[in-house]
């Protein structure tokens, strides 16, 4: 047995540890009030009012007054808003709004934050989960659609059609001249219809297994007047679809299947010889050590610890995991009988990387 050194456990690492223990806490919740402040339009609000009350914030933003102030002295405590304690006014920096609000699109973090709420409303059932093994059901998440449809539809609206579809060769000609496309785990839908809406010599077909999802793509086709996007309710480690596809896409929609090495085959045999599939998925390592450094890796692994891995692992799955990782995306598209696998990245886009691979 190793006794632990008095400096082991009292010198200066772990005072060091122990302040970034405390930052943790302290960020942990500033997480959780600035998702309030998203979802309660708080962050819009002040962002185009001047210093103003905690009464005046709240009545513009239609909210009660005493929560406000609360969350107002959190958010000034943590650095999101500042104080001028003279007058008891509260501002939101433009700086900061430029991170917070839904004007900011995709660089919204505020509205990525929801997902560490999320992962709060499941913490019983998962710490179940590590006695027991098994995992979730989508249905244990009554949030994950709504929540993963705004956080993507903001890179959508960005970046799809001018800066995504143009990572394949020669793509948005061919769109403009008539192609077949497939989404799979297509969610909400709202990529399909943006594709739809942008050619519309093109066939797009939205597949996903969430009714819920589903429902979402179909009315928001019908209110874009939209004839060529048709979404299909389908589990796609079932899809038999052979030679239909000139490409797919998948968007954030491989690493949580239950069975993935199933879902990229039926990909491969959907598309056409020549065909290509553009798959969207975190960037990150398939080692560990190698994530160290990388910014966002926490958040990877505890959406995947509290959602992703836990939701493949709740159908019987492989649970892959959020942080499945470059090398082994590369290695299960090649067994997947797909060739010339580039990975890109898009500027307005750090955390993705953007898998480009064809049907030889
Ligand atoms: C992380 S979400 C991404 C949704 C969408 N692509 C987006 O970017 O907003 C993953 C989606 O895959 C769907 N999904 C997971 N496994 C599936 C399966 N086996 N068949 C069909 N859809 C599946 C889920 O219902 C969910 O909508």
């Amino acid at each position: 047995m190793t006794t632990k050194t008095e400096e082991e456990t009292t010198g200066e690492a772990v005072e060091q540890f122990a302040g970034r223990c405390l930052g943790v806490m302290n960020n942990a919740a500033a997480a959780l009030l600035a998702s309030i402040g998203h979802q309660t339009g708080l962050f819009d609000t002040m962002a185009v009012l001047p210093t103003s009350s905690s009464a005046r914030i709240a009545s513009a933003a239609g909210l009660n007054e005493r929560y406000v102030r609360e969350w107002l002295n959190g958010m000034t405590v943590t650095g999101f808003v500042e104080y001028s304690p003279e007058t008891r006014t509260y501002s939101l920096p433009a700086a900061h709004a430029a991170l917070l609000t839904t004007a900011a699109g995709p660089d919204n973090i505020a509205q990525v934050l929801q997902f560490v709420a999320m992962m709060g409303e499941v913490e019983q059932k998962i710490v179940e989960r590590f006695r027991t093994g098994g995992g979730l059901s989508y249905s244990d998440y009554p949030r994950f659609h709504q929540t993963m449809a705004e956080e993507s539809a903001a890179t959508f609206d960005a970046a799809l059609l001018g800066a995504v579809l143009p990572l394949v060769p020669d793509l948005p000609a061919r769109l403009a001249t008539g192609i077949d496309v497939a989404d799979v785990g297509c969610g909400s839908g709202h990529a399909i219809n943006l594709m739809a809406d942008a050619y519309p010599t093109s066939t797009f077909t939205g597949y996903d297994f969430s009714e819920e999802a589903i429902a979402h793509g179909r009315s928001e086709a019908a209110r874009m007047g939209l004839a060529n996007a048709t979404f299909v309710l389908q589990d796609v480690a079932d899809l038999h679809a052979p030679d239909s596809f000139d490409l797919v896409t998948a968007f954030d929609a491989i690493h949580d299947q239950a069975h993935p090495a199933t879902v990229l085959a039926n990909i491969g045999q959907a598309l056409r010889r020549g065909g290509q599939f553009l798959m969207v998925d975190f960037k990150a390592s398939s080692n560990v050590e190698e994530n160290i450094g990388l910014p966002w890796a926490g958040f990877l692994y505890a959406m995947s610890t509290f959602h992703c891995m836990s939701v493949s692992l709740g159908l019987d799955g492989d649970g892959l995991g959020t942080a499945w990782g470059e090398q082994v995306a590369r290695r299960m598209l090649t067994e997947a009988g797909l060739r010339d696998i580039e990975t890109k990245s898009i500027e307005s886009d750090p955390f993705n990387n953007y898998f480009v691979a064809t049907k030889k």
